[in-house]
């Protein structure tokens, strides 16, 4: 159901990284409203590409017939969903509570330091993104934060460099 003419769309002046609009063809031709909701369509996009393209969300529109502006209303409603692309690891700074009380602040200054981004932002080598999240479930460990799927816990404003440093050499990259 994709549209021919949109299928490796998007402008090369544009910043954003070059979308594949084939990847997510299967997703939309499997699309069935009386079995598939919004949401689980969103989510399906984003498990593809790690966030929610503006040329997807388009397609995501002419599919299901729901308005751009819906679909948008319930991508940026739900915190799950993601606008911007993120890096190969995605950085989850728990700002809750706990972690705040025990100094995530200072976590986060180090994060920024280390990777001189802002919040949401994507290093020039593509490798990171930060994000700062609510709760993430293990309070007694705080500060905390998770790097994919691996958590990182009572952290030090000098462990920050040391594990952003540990995976960039693992990447090859220079430190
Ligand atoms: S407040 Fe950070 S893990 Fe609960």
């Amino acid at each position: 159901m994709l549209c021919k003419c949109q299928q490796t769309s998007v402008s090369e002046s544009s910043e954003q990284p070059q979308v594949d609009l084939s990847q997510v063809k299967g997703l939309l031709d499997a699309y069935d409203p009386a079995t598939t909701n919004l949401i689980t369509l969103l989510q399906g996009v984003q498990k593809i590409y790690g966030y929610l393209p503006e040329e997807v969300l388009k397609e995501v529109s002419i599919v299901t017939k729901i308005k751009e502006a819906k679909i948008y209303g319930v991508a940026t409603f739900y915190s799950q969903f993601r606008l911007k692309p993120i890096g190969k690891y995605l950085i989850m700074l728990c700002q809750g509570t706990a972690c705040h009380v025990n100094g995530s602040a200072n976590i986060e200054r180090a994060l920024q330091e280390v990777l001189a981004v802002n919040e949401g932002d994507i290093t020039p080598d593509g490798l990171f993104t930060y994000i700062n999240v609510a709760c993430l479930g293990c309070c007694s460990l705080a500060p905390v934060m998770m790097i994919n799927d691996q958590t990182h816990a009572k952290l030090t404003t000098g462990d920050v460099a040391k594990i952003i440093n540990e995976i960039r050499a693992q990447e090859g990259m220079a430190i």
